[in-house]
């Protein structure tokens, strides 16, 4: 597998790493930190915000009233189950990139026939992992083939068998790319799973301004909490001495660039620092921590056809708030 260069969705360090030792990987995290508050508009990649209490917070989110992206992706693969798992065909191995608590692919391993391993790639392993250890137990059936690694950088599949490989990437996790990064991560993942294979992605549409804002700055404060929760992270991990206290969460539609952009704002002029580095900080600056764009069908299948993939069916919910595309990649396959 050619390792994968990445325009990132946000600012990160050159360096990158594969499957990488604790060290290496506490190493790149304090380099992409260094690096994003650094650049003119601060910023940390997404992937950052995903330790043990990050991916809790997460699933918390995934149950508030205001975050419909949830309830609106498990309508469409409830009711297209049937479809995807014809589509998948006997004996397939699901390959899910960003797994979390591996919740919406129990729709689809009980519509697939025979399924024959379920491969979760994820960033947060120990909580990757004890969701896959839940999801065993349901499924004895199915091998579980974990995998801890960043899945923008090379990853490698354990071995297979012989059915077709889908892949999974729901979330609307593709969101958090730039268009540009999204098509190279289509076509990364294409690359991934290889020639024959199928992908279901779920991606969220353009909406009112009043309905995505209330989904990324909830009236609960657990989105506030999932984006602050990346300061102690950073502490903890990185040895910086931020105040979480002294910034605050925003989250606001850039509807030029039909995305809702999330930052953590300085409440006062403020220095802030890991070692040797400084950080100066105005009353107002933010860092910049997640970007979630909201696409036109057409938008995103254009991407798609980019990256080498061939649409077989895009479904939305009732509202038509978010959809899900079924994908395929030409070639024989395994
Ligand atoms: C928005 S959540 C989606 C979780 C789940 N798939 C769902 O649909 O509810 C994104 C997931 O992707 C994982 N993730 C984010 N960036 C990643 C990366 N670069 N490599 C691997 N996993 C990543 C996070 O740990 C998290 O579990």
């Amino acid at each position: 597998m050619v390792p994968l260069s990445l325009a990132k969705s946000l600012a990160s360090s050159p360096r990158s790493a594969e499957q990488c030792s604790a060290d290496e990987a506490t190493a790149l995290f304090r380099a992409d930190v260094l690096y994003g508050l650094s650049q003119p508009q601060k910023a940390v990649p997404p992937k950052y915000f995903y330790d043990e209490a990050g991916s809790r917070l997460f699933d918390l989110i995934c149950r508030l009233p205001d975050y419909y992206p949830t309830r609106c992706e498990l309508e469409i693969l409830k009711a297209r189950a049937a479809e995807i798992g014809a589509l998948a065909g006997p004996g397939a191995s699901l390959v899910e990139f960003g797994s979390g608590s591996s919740i919406k692919v129990r729709l689809l391993l009980d519509a697939m026939a025979a399924p024959a391993a379920y491969v979760p790639i994820d960033i947060s392993g120990p909580h990757m992992r004890a969701a896959v250890t839940r999801l065993a137990e349901a499924y004895p059936g199915v091998a579980m083939v974990p995998v801890e690694a960043d899945f923008t950088q090379s990853v490698r599949l354990p071995p297979l068998e012989d059915g077709r490989r889908v892949g999974f990437f729901p979330g609307s996790t593709i969101g958090n790319f730039t268009p540009e990064a999204a098509t190279a991560f289509l076509a990364h993942v294409g690359d991934v799973l290889g020639a024959g294979s199928a992908l279901v992605v779920g991606f969220d549409l353009a909406k009112d301004r009043a309905v995505l804002e209330a989904a990324y700055d909830d009236r609960q404060g657990i989105t506030a909490a999932f984006n602050l929760n990346l300061l102690a992270r950073i502490n903890r991990e990185v040895g910086a001495d931020f105040e979480p206290s002294a910034f605050r969460h925003r989250a606001f539609l850039n509807g030029a660039e039909s995305r809702i952009e999330m930052h953590l704002e300085s409440v006062r002029q403020q220095e802030v620092s890991i070692g040797r580095h400084h950080f100066a900080f105005a009353r107002g600056e933010t860092i910049h921590t997640e970007n979630s764009y909201k696409f036109s069908a057409d938008a995103f299948l254009a991407m798609v056809r980019h990256a080498g993939w061939r649409q077989h069916a895009v479904w939305t919910d009732p509202k038509g708030w978010f959809a899900v595309a079924a994908l395929e990649r030409d070639g024989e396959g395994r």
